[in-house]
């Protein structure tokens, strides 16, 4: 087979796990003879003159990349090529520049790494410019369809699962009702299984619908029950009693947790404080799990390219690494089925989700 030049690049927010999945495929390809380039800052760095990329070499296969938390290469999760924003306020379809720097660099296939938004994006800029398109699915979020997992999602999981860890016996000492505000963009995957793994008492998901009177009963009981404390786990994504999500800034998620702290202390009497853990979950060194997923996923990934199966999203499907149609991933986005294992699971275990389910139990 002829030696292969492939570009990589990281696009979206990003996580635990990118520099363990860069180096696999460094690694994997340089079994194979072929070059891997490494394009900066997602597709800004395609649509760059000259393009922002450099062959990546023996510091990329080095084991230290495995521990390392962000990306080497860089990222972004504003700058849609089909919607550019220009300094000047100006939106335009750059796509073409970006497709032009992929042949500038003389690349034979493109393996991009991102969640469904960029994994989108660059699906449409393969099909409009033939570039050959290999996705590996990231995002702390865990919402992209047809993979059961993907990279970033179990670090993010363990950093949420530690702070409880810290914040239950602050809670005990102080008999406080402690609430933890966790990401997760519009899918409560993190806040349930950190609800589930950290012992929390309430759980709210953007996926069920919730009632104060049915929060402050459940906190009532445990008071009632001899408990002084209690842990409360919020997606970012939940809305007020209105409908209405709760922002900042630019327009990121942020701020859900101090209103139902505020809730809790109106309806409950209870002390409460607020923790909003933010892009902690983010960073830092990826778990064992996310080291063997990224490795895994970038091996893979590698052996696409190499059997010339483009357009597909490699994925980890019962116990396996697969690979899925990108497309189909993309339409099966995964928000957290709430008649679902997990969600069973945590009322099993009584945790409260404030909907009238819970009463009745
Ligand atoms: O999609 C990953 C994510 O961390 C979400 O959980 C969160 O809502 C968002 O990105 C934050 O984006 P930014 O880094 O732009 O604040």
């Amino acid at each position: 087979m002829t030696a292969k030049r492939i570009g990589i690049l990281t696009s979206g927010g990003d996580c635990a796990g990118l520099n363990a999945v860069i180096r696999a495929v460094v690694l994997a390809a340089g079994r194979r003879g072929w070059t891997v380039v490494g394009i900066r800052q997602g597709t800004r760095g395609l649509m760059a003159r000259p393009p922002m990329a450099d062959t990546l070499g023996a510091e990329a296969a080095d084991t230290g990349m495995m521990r390392m938390g962000g990306t080497v290469l860089g990222t972004t999760n504003h700058g849609d090529p089909f919607d550019f924003p220009m300094p000047d306020g100006r939106r335009l379809d750059r796509s073409d520049e970006v497709i032009e720097g992929f042949r500038l660099l003389g690349l034979d296939a493109l393996i991009g790494i991102g969640g469904d938004g960029s994994l989108a994006i660059l699906r449409r800029l393969a099909r409009q410019g033939g570039i050959p398109l290999v996705g590996i699915p990231k995002t702390i979020d865990n919402d992209i369809g047809l993979t059961e997992t993907a990279i970033g999602y179990q670090t993010a999981v363990a950093v949420a699962t530690e702070a409880l860890d810290r914040l239950q016996p602050t809670a005990a000492s102080h008999s406080r009702v402690m609430v933890l505000e966790v990401m997760g963009r519009d899918a409560g995957h993190i806040a349930l299984a950190t609800g589930i793994a950290g012992g929390a008492d309430v759980i709210l998901i953007p996926e069920i619908p919730y009632d104060f009177p049915v929060i402050a009963e459940h906190l009532r009981r445990i008071q009632e029950g001899g408990r002084n404390f209690a842990l409360v786990v919020v997606a970012e994504a939940v809305l007020t009693e209105e409908g209405r999500p709760v922002r900042q800034g630019r327009g990121s998620y942020g701020g859900i947790g101090h209103y139902v702290a505020e809730r809790l202390t109106r309806d409950t009497g209870a002390e409460t404080r607020v923790t909003v853990l933010g892009h902690v979950q983010r960073g830092g060194q990826p778990t064992a799990g996310d080291r063997l997923l990224a490795s895994a996923l970038g091996v893979h990934a590698v052996e696409l390219v190499a059997e010339g199966r483009f357009d597909r999203m490699v994925a980890w499907i019962n116990r396996q690494v697969g690979d899925v149609p990108i497309q189909h991933a993309i339409e099966h986005y995964q928000a957290v089925d709430s008649e679902g294992a997990i969600v069973k699971t945590a009322r099993g275990l009584g945790i409260c989700f404030g909907d009238r389910q819970e009463t009745a139990a």
